[in-house]
């Protein structure tokens, strides 16, 4: 029978957790790129460039493009050193995007629930969804702080996987290491995504627990404090075994020759690391402090490189305070989530120019209200 006689279309044959998703926008990210000279502040990019030394090792290493890249061994027994831990306990992959998703991968098959605490990052609702699971979404406490009471009521037979991001994104706040030990104490596999560790006052990984929690999986990447988010370079630490079964699903060869070279190189340069650091942490504190001077709104104390305000109280939807700074050449987010107001928008900490740009063109919206 010729296919334009059969009854279904191609399309049918797709699974059905991958057609009732839509596809993530990255329109914001476009347009950057679309308007260089907008000041991006919407992506909690690091605004530091690379150092001389990950460009000139990137450039080395395209001048071997032509071969197949290693296998990434060099590069995990120098993440495994940061934390005193083995590389066989280290699983690389294409940011730590790719990371989630291989975890999400080894754990969830149709049917199977995880639990995710809101607000957070969205993108592991996604990758459960893709993988034929579904979410159990856990609403926060009044101050948008985790609710662990709630988390551990909702753990039921079907649960394979939580998520849990430390510090959050996009509230910005610590999660308590007793809140995460009540939670690895269920035995369920725990995902602690720490993107934004290194960028708290005093970093303070949850890594430590690996040795009494084989459900503890750590997520970091280099996108944030390292500054390499072009680079794609995201890991996870969590024990031997669990790190095979990453590995095992893991696409062959996924990173390349000089991605890796920018992660290695990076790693080498750590005075460079600790300086761009020092200074992101110094900004932070500048803008808390300016926009904490402004009457009205809601601006939460961040450990991250980012900071959630609200409008709230002041009737403001932000999607107006957002598209003014936009027609100023300032790209924002807006955080339209269901669990949040109307008046959330989150702000990437800039260089003291962006900031101060940023600053002036918000109290100017606020002054025109
Ligand atoms: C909490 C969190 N996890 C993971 C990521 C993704 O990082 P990567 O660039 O490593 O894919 C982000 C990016 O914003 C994030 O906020």
């Amino acid at each position: 029978m010729s296919s334009k006689h059969r009854a279904i279309g191609v399309e049918d044959f797709i699974v059905p957790w991958v057609k009732k998703v839509k596809l993530y926008n990255t329109n914001h990210i476009m347009y950057a790129w679309n308007h260089p000279s907008v000041d991006r502040l919407m992506s909690n990019e690091n605004f530091h460039p690379p150092s001389e030394h990950v460009v000139n090792s990137v450039v080395e290493a395209a001048r071997k493009g032509n071969l197949y890249p290693q296998d990434g061994m060099s590069l995990r027994e120098k993440l495994a050193k940061l934390d005193n831990l083995k590389a066989e306990q280290v699983f690389i992959a294409n940011g730590s995007l790719e990371v989630i998703d291989v975890i999400t991968r080894i754990f969830i098959s149709p049917g199977d629930e995880a639990i995710i605490p809101f607000p957070t990052y969205p993108m592991y609702e996604l990758r459960v969804t893709l993988a034929g699971g579904t979410v159990q979404i856990i609403s926060p406490k009044k101050d948008l702080t985790y609710d662990v009471n709630k988390v551990l009521e909702h753990i039921n037979r079907k649960t394979r996987l939580l998520f849990l991001v430390n510090p959050n994104n996009p509230i910005g706040n610590v999660l308590p290491e007793n809140d995460l030990i009540r939670v690895l104490d269920t035995g369920i596999p725990t995902v602690v995504d720490e993107a934004y560790y290194e960028l708290e006052d005093e970093p303070r990984s949850m890594s430590f627990l690996l040795r009494l929690y084989p459900n503890l999986i750590i997520v970091r990447t280099m996108s944030k404090a390292w500054g390499i988010a072009g680079f794609r370079i995201g890991y996870s630490l969590a024990s031997d075994r669990i790190t095979d079964y990453l590995n095992r699903m893991r696409i062959t060869c996924s990173i390349g020759t000089v991605n890796m070279a920018a992660a290695i190189s990076a790693l080498d340069t750590i005075d460079y690391f600790h300086k761009q650091n020092t200074e992101t942490k110094e900004l932070r504190k500048e803008l808390g402090e300016e926009l904490d001077k402004i009457g009205g709104i809601h601006v939460f104390p961040s450990s991250g490189n980012f900071m959630l305000i609200d409008l709230g109280a002041l009737g403001i939807n932000a999607e107006e305070v957002v598209s003014y700074l936009l027609q100023n050449n300032i790209q924002v987010r807006l955080m339209n989530r269901p669990e949040l107001g109307p008046g959330f928008f989150r702000v990437t900490i800039g260089n003291r120019e962006q900031n101060k740009r940023f600053l002036h063109k918000f109290r100017e919206f606020l002054s025109e209200k």
